[in-house]
């Protein structure tokens, strides 16, 4: 290896003399010290380096020594070992078991001078809490309230990952405002030179922090065949934590997002950062199978769950995003007041989406095929001066466009079992959306909502702040636990990556913050391939699949071929994981091919047990799941006793596992006996592939009839001559556990079987 790496060999072996713990299957190893005054710390894995000894700690304003000058005053050891139950998840029940190590940090009495009077008789105290499980590390700094360290301000966090080798990456460019990003496959020394072209295609706006700024969860493979993700957990009243690479000496460096004026959190003990977490597995799928980062979050909070549920939904949107219609009712005004303009005398442009007469044709077709909700945007007065004009009164999350009748839309919703998803996207003024907030939310009250969309389009307003510092990561916080106190469930977009936090207040039950679909032609093929090993680390993704028309040319004459086949999109509903699923696509898209939307209306989005077959960042994914029935029941329960009284339909894919009539009420759910049911998706990058997915995961001696959706022999889902989304074949056996599924995945392709026990 070209590098030479510039750690002393005196400092080696200090961290050899360490305090030190271990996974509890002993493969892992953290040791700490503390040299020359400041804490390291050092991750080995059967005995090799995964992180080679890197420093810890904090600069402050008016506290640099803070960096150099502590001491190790006690080490605590514990163990933990439990399993829960998450509300809604990829497995009805999670292991959280790990072994611990408390180290407690001083600098004495007197050493110092404190910020803070009152306090400059007490020691400044900074413990490190190492948790270590066997698929990887997390560690958090806490301070408590006995401390010099009361209120401080942080200049910089200086916690390294230095890496011990030259590993490939999957990265996205460091970014203090997008996520929105392709993903660049390379090796850390090669970051530099191909960060400005990382930039393609992005989302906007972009603000960047150094040429070699990565964000996390930053997915890596060593030479070796080891798994690595940087990540953090449990990010709550702190700036995220971005990587900057050190590319001579192949040391990350923890970025923290700064505020308005620089600093990178302001703190006020008692106090635990974020934990910092480093996943170490020997396999790909054992990466897409660890729980690390939702188990260093803390347990559910919210006492009544009831109301959260699994969520199967379309939306009046795809139509804008593809240009087909507009968010904006109106061309009459250059410049909108909210309270001033008149919309009711506007003239109403031809193609504003959100019609009553088109609102209702989507809750018809969504209806008729089981699907529990309908997103609408562009509802309500602003949009026509919404985007890029730094406005801060731009919505109030009230008032609809006169042709949307929410009352009514609702009702004709409610009576058809289907609920309305509200939108509030705040074009990033987060000040504005806090002002609106309390009413906007008890309008959905009013009205039998029970879910949001947000969106954080644009520059923040407070200006000067970024998507990601700890003001605005206090904002996201505070509308998921406003939103609880309303009973609402959460999808946010643009918002911070999330962290995990939807252990503890399930209500979270989407964010966007990665490139979803809406990007459309400039999504590289194996994009979604990577994702789970990255963002989905930290909570389930609004990826919003299901396109079934993919050459947007036949909807807008500046459409192009999105890199995908029919087959690739039902693969998503299953190597994604999200509680909240939408079918994206135009109903008269899903027309024209009803036999492949049936995987669609078949497949359900909460599970009790997930199995990641074979996997490959950046190249393929196989996945195999098996739904949790009582939340398919509690779905059709809640359609079954909605606010109004009304009776609705009981969904789809609670009708393919209990194999229900299509007029089925909730009597006959109760009196039906469900079948053993599999779904198995598969997708691919630009490359073609044949699998081979074993069943042996199926009951023994029981048959079951597959449904298999595979990419027809001449699919194509790369953009040439050949391009040939739309060719698939349907194809049902009847198979045992002892039967194997041979599966053809063409270019950007992939397959999707349903599995149910005859
Ligand atoms: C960006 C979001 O990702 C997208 O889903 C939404 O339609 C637009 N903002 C408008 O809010
Ligand atoms: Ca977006």
């Amino acid at each position: 290896m070209a590098f030479m790496l510039a750690i002393p060999m005196t400092m080696m072996a200090q961290l050899d003399n360490a305090v030190k713990v271990q996974s509890p299957d002993g493969q892992l190893e953290l040791s700490f010290a503390v040299v020359d005054g400041v804490p390291h710390y050092a991750l080995n894995r059967a005995g090799k380096p995964v992180v080679l000894p890197s420093k810890m700690g904090f600069t402050l304003e008016w506290r640099d020594d803070i960096a150099h000058a502590f001491v190790l005053k006690d080490t605590k050891y514990d163990t933990f070992d439990e399993t829960w139950e998450p509300v809604w998840g990829e497995e009805a029940r999670i292991r959280n078991h790990y072994n611990e190590m408390l180290v407690t940090l001083e600098q004495p009495i007197g050493s110092v001078e404190s910020m803070d009077h009152s306090t400059e008789k007490k020691a400044t105290v900074m413990q490190i809490r190492f948790r270590l499980y066997d698929d990887g590390l997390g560690f958090r700094y806490e301070f408590p309230m006995e401390n010099a360290l009361v209120y401080f301000w942080i200049k910089e966090e200086l916690t390294e990952f230095a890496m011990a080798g030259d590993h490939t990456a999957w990265w996205i460019p460091g970014d203090l405002d997008t996520q929105e990003y392709n993903y660049t496959e390379s090796r850390l020394s090669q970051i530099r030179e191909l960060w400005e072209g990382s930039h393609k295609d992005g989302g906007w706006p972009w603000t960047a922090f150094s040429p070699t700024g990565v964000q996390t969860a930053l997915q890596m493979k060593t030479d070796d065949g080891l798994y690595l993700n940087i990540h953090e957990a449990a990010t709550l009243d702190f700036p995220t934590m971005h990587l900057d690479l050190d590319d001579q000496n192949l040391v990350f460096r923890a970025f923290l997002c700064p505020d308005a004026t620089g600093y990178k959190g302001r703190v006020q003990a008692p106090f635990n950062t974020p934990w910092r977490t480093v996943m170490v597995t020997t396999s790909a799928t054992d990466a897409l199978a660890s729980r690390l980062i939702l188990n260093l979050n803390d347990p559910c909070v919210l006492e009544d769950v009831s109301w959260i549920h699994p969520v199967k939904y379309m939306g009046v949107w795809w139509e804008m995003i593809s240009g087909k219609s507009s968010w904006s009712y109106t061309n009459d005004f250059p410049s909108v007041k909210l309270g001033e303009t008149d919309y009711e005398h506007a003239t109403p442009n031809t193609n504003h989406g959100a019609n009553n007469a088109n609102v209702r044709r989507y809750i018809d077709f969504a209806a008729e095929n089981g699907f529990d909700a309908l997103l609408i945007e562009g509802w309500n007065i602003g949009w026509e001066d919404w985007y890029a004009k730094q406005k801060d009164f731009v919505f109030d999350f009230l008032t609809p466009y006169p042709d949307f009748d929410l009352p009514a839309l609702n009702k004709y919703a409610h009576e058809k079992g289907i609920r309305l998803i509200m939108h509030h996207e705040s074009s990033a003024s987060t000040l504005n959306y806090e002002r609106w907030l309390e009413k906007a939310y008890t309008l959905m009250n009013q009205y039998g909502y029970d879910a949001v969309k947000g969106g954080y389009v644009g520059t923040i307003i407070p200006f000067g702040e970024g998507h990601y510092s700890q003001p605005i990561n206090n904002h996201y916080h505070y509308c998921i636990t406003e939103a609880a106190k309303h009973h609402i469930m959460v999808n946010s977009h643009e918002a911070v990556r999330p962290t995990g936090l939807c252990r503890t207040w399930p209500n979270m039950i989407g964010n966007e913050s990665a490139m979803g679909t809406e990007f459309r032609e400039r999504i590289n093929p194996g994009h979604t391939t990577i994702l789970p090993f990255t963002r989905l680390q930290g909570g389930p993704m609004d990826y919003t699949p299901g396109i079934f028309e993919t050459d947007m040319g036949k909807i807008v004459p500046w459409g192009q071929k999105m890199k995908t086949t029919i087959c690739n999109q039902l693969g998503l509903y299953v190597t994604f994981y999200s509680p909240l699923q939408m079918a994206a696509d135009f109903p008269e898209h899903y027309a024209q091919h009803m036999d492949a939307f049936q995987f669609i209306k078949d497949v359900a989005v909460d599970w009790d047990k997930s199995l990641y077959l074979e996997a490959e960042p950046g190249a393929y994914i196989v996945t195999a799941r098996h739904p949790k029935l009582s939340t398919l029941n509690k779905a059709a329960e809640g359609v079954g006793t909605l606010a109004d009284g009304k009776k609705g339909v009981v969904s789809n894919a609670t009708k393919f596992v209990y194999d229900l009539p299509d007029d089925a009420t909730i009597e006959d759910l109760w009196h039906a006996t469900p079948h053993d049911v599999w779904y198995v998706g598969g997708i691919t990058d630009e490359n073609a592939r044949d699998v081979e997915v074993k069943l042996d995961f199926l009951k023994p001696g029981v048959k079951y009839e597959a449904t298999i959706y595979a990419d027809a022999k001449d699919a194509n889902g790369i953009p040439d001559e050949h391009y040939n989304a739309q060719a698939y074949t349907i194809t049902k056996k009847t198979v045992t556990n002892k039967s194997k599924l041979k599966l053809h995945m063409t270019p950007c392709g992939g397959f999707a079987v349903s599995l149910r026990a005859l």
